[in-house]
């Protein structure tokens, strides 16, 4: 497995694999690699020629700075992973390889659609606007066929898919589904900083989402229910908890407003920020 560092190296390389008509997925992470994305990088070496993981903590989609230095950083045990794993390069760049001192400072312009205006959007204002940022570059540096995203970042997938109809980059995002720990929990490189009680504890946000999906009550009473069972456990605050049409992202009022709706929570246990979501419909 190659390791590459620098973006010139990965243009040379995936020129070579073009011009040897090959296919490329692309699987762009934050590294701290979890069976989640496993899959991921399973199903893109399945469906693909050659498998590329992006390694890159993105520094402009942290509007928190106690937050990107507390972000688990194991490269070595990452690229152990992935060498057994059929990924066939990592491009694990240092920040200044990806950015110059100006993009570091100023937020980076993209009209969402009002994708980013809820959910995510308003509690972590620039996230996206980092995200796509990164996101565009790596594909346009890497040129996949596919990109490999997971569906527990569910707002993150929508807007992606925005992008690239935005942006027409000539590639299909694969949406996966989240995978889970026995105990429910969706798996997060942000687990690995849950000490052995706060994972036990976090256990309850699966958990009651899926109880909700069994309720027979108005959208507005689930929400209330989800959100004051999980704030009466100790140990977890939620941030928001929103009912939203999965394709638009819109909260909606009533279970009829829409064909897809989903359920999109962040809960804080500890200091520690997780996010999940669970399809109603
Ligand atoms: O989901 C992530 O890990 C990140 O947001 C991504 C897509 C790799 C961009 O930095």
């Amino acid at each position: 497995m190659k390791i590459i560092k620098t973006k010139s190296e990965l243009q040379t390389l995936v020129n070579q694999l073009k011009n040897s008509g090959k296919t490329i997925g692309l699987v762009p992470t934050m590294g701290a690699l979890h069976n989640g994305h496993l899959q991921l990088i399973k199903r893109c070496a399945n469906e693909n020629d050659v498998c590329i993981v992006s390694i890159f903590v993105n520094p402009t989609q942290f509007n928190d700075k106690n937050d990107l230095e507390k972000y688990p950083r194991t490269l070595e045990a990452d690229a152990k992973l992935l060498e057994q794993n059929h990924c066939f390069a990592v491009f694990a760049p240092e920040v200044d390889e990806i950015y110059d001192k100006e993009e570091l400072t100023s937020v980076f312009e993209f009209d969402f659609g009002g994708l980013d205006k809820v959910m995510e959007g308003k509690y972590r204002p620039g996230h996206f606007n980092g995200v796509v940022q990164i996101v565009g570059k790596l594909f346009e540096l890497s040129t996949p066929d596919r990109a490999y995203f997971g569906e527990k970042d569910f707002q993150q997938l929508a807007i992606i898919r925005h992008l690239v109809a935005t942006k027409k980059y000539p590639l299909e995002i694969i949406g996966c589904p989240i995978v889970r720990e026995e105990s429910g929990l969706a798996l997060s490189s942000r687990n690995a900083l849950l000490n052995a009680d706060e994972k036990l504890t976090a256990t309850n946000i699966y958990k009651t989402l899926k109880e909700s999906v069994k309720l027979q009550k108005s959208v507005k009473e689930t929400i209330n229910w989800v959100v004051t069972k999980l704030n009466n456990i100790d140990g977890l605050r939620v941030e928001y908890f929103e009912i939203v049409n999965g394709k638009t992202l819109q909260s909606i009022d009533n279970w009829d407003d829409a064909d897809y709706i989903v359920g999109c929570i962040t809960v804080f246990c500890g200091t520690v920020r997780l996010i999940d979501n669970i399809q109603y419909k």
